[in-house]
């Protein structure tokens, strides 16, 4: 077998760029087709817009061609992303213009939340605009366009969590789920559009979450990741709101969730589960978060670190609330505690005003870490954003050779990382079979790299010990023992 065909895996690919189609075929009633861009949160945010809808008695297809509501979850993180969605919603608005008039288009998520109304009236693309907080108003949008009404939600939320929604897991393996845990960001990194589009920050109810887990479980699912734009700055007190946390009570604060205990709380009910999270920031990060990795064996030991740059002026400008050297601690307490955990991270390329030194600082940072995984961007303005201020005066040629520069380096690092583990066994969880062959499986160790071997007599779901016998950047290769 030709180790390049086995590479399920595209380094540099956005995680931002997939398009998760999750239609499952539940029958009854008008059928939806429901498509994803962009973030992991955004597939979870899927899921709870089925499962609002199948209660309503609509049902899903995974046909374009026999569907009455067509949503598309979408991105707006770089202009790219928004250029792909828009293609598709032009796409989605021809089928309906030539092929099935009564057929509704929805526009949902970040683009929705920041384009509003122009979706519907400057360009007509679309019948519903809804965004991130308001899908439990999706029903009675659909209602007002059956009475030929303007259809709009773009109202933000600081309590909607989706708390009491059980999600309507489609699309997946059956074998890892996504769990939300907080839902917008309070973080205003100026280069990013999401604390416009999602909102502030607000934690979900702990005990859903656990009893969610719970219920994964008993569903047959082997693993989670918990899933919030900043994860490490969950806070739950009984449902205030996070500003006001300092003026609550000694008893109240004391008997408050942060993240550390709440990946304590799941890993201690959910024993046989495995535990991931996702996304953490420098900034918010804590020591008795890494202890309790550290504590825990199902806790998976990779953590997922955007850096976003190596230079402390273009962090500043970035308001990253961290310099080069203290990422560096953090990256050393990390290894301190959990010598063989990996770390991947978010790379911004040509910022604004960075220079050729800026640029040689990010490259020395990645020397230092040597980080297992990392996606990487051209900065992309995004309007109304603190950095749109600023002059974006990098060109778009120097941006792509000094990206192109640091995905080189990735690309070498990665395959360092995966090289050192030739030779060695790890416990892979089997996801599913390789899209490459019939053949063989592939599965996540707990670094959260991909292994690819000979399926034997084991089956999806499965924890195995796998030698690992080669490799590529993107793909360990092995032999179950
Ligand atoms: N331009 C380029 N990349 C961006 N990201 C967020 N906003 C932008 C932007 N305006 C990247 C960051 C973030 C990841 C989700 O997307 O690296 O961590
Ligand atoms: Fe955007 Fe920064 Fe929040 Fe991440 S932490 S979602 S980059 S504002």
């Amino acid at each position: 077998m030709n180790l390049e065909k086995l590479i399920d895996k595209n380094i540099d690919e956005s995680k931002q760029g997939t398009i998760l189609n999750i239609s499952n075929n539940i029958s009854g009633g008008r059928k939806m087709y429901i498509e994803s861009y962009g973030c992991q949160m955004n597939f979870s945010d899927s899921e709870i817009v089925a499962s609002i809808l199948t209660k309503e008695g609509f049902s899903t297809t995974q046909s374009i061609n026999e569907a009455d509501l067509v949503f598309v979850n979408t991105c707006s993180i770089r202009e790219k992303a928004e250029q792909t969605v828009r293609k598709r919603l032009e796409f989605y608005n021809s089928i309906k213009k030539k092929e099935n008039p009564s057929m509704i288009v929805g526009v949902l998520g970040c683009m929705a939340e920041r384009l509003k109304e122009k979706f519907l009236e400057e360009e007509k693309l679309v019948d519903i605009v809804i965004g991130p907080d308001a899908y439990r108003d999706l029903p009675n949008l659909i209602q007002k366009v059956d009475d030929g009404r303007k259809a709009v939600n773009v109202i933000l939320s600081k309590e909607e969590t989706y708390a009491d929604i059980s999600p309507v897991r489609l699309g997946g393996n059956g074998v890892t789920a996504f769990v939300s845990i907080t839902r917008g960001c309070d973080n205003m990194c100026t280069f990013c559009v999401v604390p416009f589009t999602r909102g502030r920050e607000r934690s979900r109810d702990p005990e859903s979450i656990v009893n969610e887990c719970k219920q994964l479980v008993n569903d047959g699912y082997k693993e989670v990741t918990l899933l919030g734009q900043n994860v490490d700055s969950y806070l739950w007190y009984g449902g205030g709101p996070k500003k006001d946390f300092k003026k609550a009570d000694k008893e109240t604060q004391q008997n408050s969730t942060d993240f550390a205990k709440l990946l304590e709380n799941v890993a201690i009910n959910c024993p046989e589960l495995r535990i991931r999270f996702s996304t953490s920031n420098p900034q918010d990060m804590t020591l008795t978060v890494i202890q309790t990795m550290a504590k825990h064996n199902n806790i998976c030991k990779y953590i997922h670190l955007p850096v976003q740059s190596g230079s402390s002026r273009i962090l500043k400008l970035m308001n990253r609330g961290y310099t080069r050297e203290e990422y560096i601690s953090l990256i050393d307490i990390i290894k301190r505690e959990m010598p063989d955990c990996a770390i991947s991270m978010d790379m911004i390329t040509g910022f604004c005003t960075e220079t050729e030194k800026d640029h040689q600082d990010t490259l020395s940072l990645m020397d230092y870490v040597k980080y297992d995984y990392g996606y990487m961007f051209k900065y992309s303005e995004r309007p109304n954003t603190p950095a749109a201020r600023m002059e974006d005066d990098i060109t778009d040629k120097i941006k792509q050779r000094r990206l192109s520069e640091v995905i080189e380096k990735q690309m070498n690092h990665s395959l360092f990382r995966n090289k050192e583990k030739i030779g060695h066994s790890y416990e892979v969880l089997i996801e599913g079979t390789s899209k490459r062959s019939e053949d063989y499986f592939y599965g996540r160790t707990t670094h959260n790299s991909t292994v690819v071997f000979p399926k034997e007599n084991h089956k999806k779901g499965d924890l195995v010990m796998v030698n690992i016998e080669n490799c590529t950047a993107a793909t360990l290769l092995g032999k179950i023992i």
